[in-house]
């Protein structure tokens, strides 16, 4: 049955390999009846929306993507915002921020002013510190304002704890948290199995070398980055769940990126979310040792919203 009733609209600023993956995702999980791609380079815009759209014709959906203004995608129930400079080979994602910065500030200005409900999503790297700026140019509610954050690197954690397991990574509960950076650290701690503590759940013979699992996590990207210039597909495929988790007021639990008052930056602690954006923060209980790594990840940020 196509689903005809879809009435949402997403708006997608940025039409490179990312924004196009994240609408793919969308076109084959519909949540939105209409996808608005948003990009200043309208040839390749134009050329996205027309491969994008044969993508529409092939399937059962009522998604129609086209080519949107700024100024419409602010009036989208969602803005997911991927515009900008992507990593080099050798690049951190740190490094982007003197160029995405700017140009968030002109995406914003020119989406002014917002309808009232719309969710702003980030996607964009350095991902924590460009929400955080997003808060501060678009003045919406904290709430509204959220960025992908770790929600990559804890699926990227939970397929190789699957493998190690046994079981379905929707099965594990566990959470890199942080900055998506550099600083970003595995909640260990706080690491389950269909509810049972991480070692009781493992076979037999199985050595869980939590320091390597880390780190390989967290240097997944730059090794894709080295062999194939980027990352899409993780990325659109989480962004696309967000979105679902958004305007279908599902109450997920997702590690994103949102404002911590208490710290004074956006990083990554798992939160409700709902057609409201963010609806609450849940507390995971760190030990001493992920509480150090936690403030480090606050230091790291703080360090690149002040440079
Ligand atoms: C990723 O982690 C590069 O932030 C992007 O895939």
């Amino acid at each position: 049955m196509p689903d005809s009733k879809l009435s949402s609209s997403i708006a997608i600023v940025g039409a490179g390999d990312v924004g196009a993956t994240i609408a793919f995702s969308l076109i084959m999980n519909p949540v939105a009846g209409d996808i608005l791609m948003v990009d200043p380079k309208e040839e390749v815009r134009d050329a996205q929306i027309q491969d994008l759209s044969d993508a529409t014709f092939h399937g059962d959906t009522s998604t129609q993507i086209r080519a949107g203004t700024h100024k419409e995608a602010g009036q989208c129930d969602i803005i997911v915002f991927t515009a900008g400079a992507k990593q080099k080979k050798g690049e951190s994602r740190a490094d982007l921020i003197g160029r995405n910065k700017s140009i968030l500030e002109s995406a914003i200005s020119d989406m002014q002013p917002f309808a009232k409900h719309t969710i702003l999503l980030l996607v964009a790297n350095p991902v924590d510190v460009i929400t955080y700026f997003a808060q501060k140019y678009s003045n919406l509610p904290k709430s509204q304002v959220i960025g992908s954050g770790t929600f990559l690197d804890s699926a990227r954690l939970r397929g190789v704890l699957a493998a190690k397991a046994e079981v379905s990574a929707s099965s594990i509960d566990a959470y890199v948290l942080g900055e998506h950076g550099e600083s970003q650290f595995v909640a260990w701690s706080a690491a389950s199995i269909g509810g049972v503590p991480l070692e009781q759940t493992l076979l037999p013979n199985t050595k869980l070398d939590k320091a390597a699992i880390a780190e390989d996590t967290k240097n997944k990207a730059t090794s894709i980055i080295e062999n194939k210039g980027a990352t899409n597909y993780g990325i659109g495929a989480v962004t696309a769940s967000i979105c679902k988790s958004i305007l279908s007021d599902q109450r997920n639990i997702r590690p994103v990126s949102h404002y911590q008052e208490d710290l004074g930056v956006c990083l990554s602690i798992p939160a409700v979310i709902g057609r409201q954006g963010l609806v609450r923060t849940i507390e995971v209980g760190l030990n001493e040792e992920e509480k150090t790594k936690l403030k480090k990840s606050v230091e790291a940020l703080k360090e690149i919203i002040n440079a």
